[in-house]
Parts: C-alpha cells; structure tokens; sequence
C-alpha cells in the first residue's frame, strides 16, 4: 500500500474521468477532475443539475470508481485496494449526510446514531455511550428514544449528522443536506456543521445548489458539463456567479 509524505492532504483527484455505460454506448460525464483538499478544509461544490456534482460524490465516497485518473483518499491509492480494504478504509474516513436523511425507520435515533460503531465493531453499551453524547452535542440527547418518524426534518438531519459523526471520520460528505429544509432550519444545520468542523479540524464536502448555504463554506468549487470551472475563495466565486446571472439577467430584458 502506498503511504505519502504530504499526510495533510485527505483527498488527491488528479484527472479523474467517469463515464457511465449502458448497451455498450458511452455517456461520458467527469471529463478531467483535478482536486486536492488538506485537513480542516470546508468545501461548497455547486453547479446546475446533471453537472456531475452527485458523480464526483460518489466517487469521493468511495461508492463508485474513476473511468480513469486517480484517487487518493487518506494517502491510500483508492484503485490499489480490494473491496474489503476500502470498505474499511470508507467506514474509518468518510461520514455521509444525504438530503433525504437515510435514518433506519424501525429504531431509536439513539440506535440509529450507534450503527456506525456497531459496524467498525464496537460492543453495543460502548456504541450507545458515545451515540448519547454525540446526540447531546447536536441537541437532541433528550428525544434518544424516539424513533426518526417522531422527529421533525430538521431534528431528523441534526440525527444523521450526529451518525456521520460519531466515529470521528476526518471526512464528512454531504449531498445537497438542506435540501428538503425550510431555510431558518437550513442555517441551523449549517451552523452545527460549521462548529464541528471547527472544533475537530474535520474536513467537509458539501453539495449545494443554493448560495446562502454555500457561503458558510470557505473554499468553492463549481463544475460545469463535468469540468471545474472555479476553485477558489467563496466569497469571490459566489459574486462572480451573481455577476454572471445579473448579465443573464440584462441579456433576456
Ligand atoms: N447511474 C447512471 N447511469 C447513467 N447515467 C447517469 C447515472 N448517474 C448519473 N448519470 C448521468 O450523469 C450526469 C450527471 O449526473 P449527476 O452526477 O447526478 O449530476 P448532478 O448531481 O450534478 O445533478 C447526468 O446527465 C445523469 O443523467
Ligand atoms: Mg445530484
């Protein structure tokens, strides 16, 4: 396996391609991804719908492989290990926060919040001790016994956001998180996130389409017909995109 001196850098893409392929008919959908990314980053990626923005996700989550190019994730070379190493390498790294909550219905959020260390093979009392704490620090330690149906969408966000990270991955991957929350619950979430990322140097990737969210990120990457068009400071890439949309704008008046 390969180990790197620059043990900083979390996640190395270099001209990664993806295509999908059915009936032998190629749809190719990253053209040429380049991204690296050090610890304690937070990263927005925007970018209009079918861009490639969920693509690149899965392959930063180790859900789905390069066409072509390279992924280094952790300073392991994702395409060198077998499916058993990167299912440990996923389960140690990366903690996940989808825009539909992916909260198992049938059991306590308590429960929900231990799976993950149930998984990397923490005895059941171990895993509930930390699921309790990690549920106190998104402010629901009180509602532990509810089950995900007896909650609000955004108590239901705060419960998956206390899942990803409860085993302390350095990773966190979010896919559009406040997607399906009004916009006062949206910058609480994002808020939480913020402060965690803060407070353990945790990096976060986060998929967003709407740019007061985008704005809590320090770093902005936006893709365009699968190519990174910017990446950069936030604040500069979100006026370049208002500067472009207000051109739009004046050119259909
Ligand atoms: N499993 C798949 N098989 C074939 N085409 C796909 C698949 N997933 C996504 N695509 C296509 O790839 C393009 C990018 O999709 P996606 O990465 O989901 O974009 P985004 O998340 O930015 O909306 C779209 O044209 C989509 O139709
Ligand atoms: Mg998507």
């Amino acid at each position: 396996m390969s180990t790197h001196l620059s043990s900083n850098e979390l996640v190395k893409l270099s001209a990664v391609r993806k295509s999908y392929f059915s009936n032998r008919v190629e749809t190719p959908v990253l053209h040429g991804i380049d991204l690296a990314m050090q610890r304690g980053d937070f990263l927005a990626i925007m970018g209009q719908s079918g861009s490639g923005k969920s693509t690149l996700m899965n392959i930063l989550g180790c859900l789905d492989t390069p066409t072509a190019g390279t992924y280094e994730l952790a300073s392991q070379q994702v395409r060198d290990l077998s499916r058993a190493q990167l299912a440990d390498l996923r389960n140690r790294t990366i903690g996940f926060v989808f825009q539909s909550f992916n909260l198992l219905k049938r059991m306590s959020i308590l429960d929900n919040v231990a799976l993950p260390l149930i998984y990397a093979g923490v005895s059941r009392k171990a895993a509930r001790e930390r699921a309790r704490t990690q549920l106190e620090k998104v402010g629901l330690g009180e509602l532990a016994a509810r089950q995900p149906n007896q909650l609000s969408g955004g108590q239901q966000q705060r419960v998956a956001i206390a899942r990803a990270l409860v085993a302390d991955p350095p990773l966190i991957l979010a896919d559009e998180p406040t997607g399906n929350l009004d916009t006062r619950t949206s910058s609480d979430i994002m808020a939480l996130l913020t402060e965690l990322n803060l407070a353990r140097n945790q990096s976060i990737i986060l998929v967003t389409h709407e740019p007061d969210i985008a704005a809590h990120a320090k770093r902005l990457v936006r893709l365009k017909d699968g190519l990174v068009i910017y990446d950069g400071p936030s604040r500069e890439g979100l006026r370049q995109m208002q500067q472009e949309e207000s051109h739009l704008a004046g050119a259909g008046a």
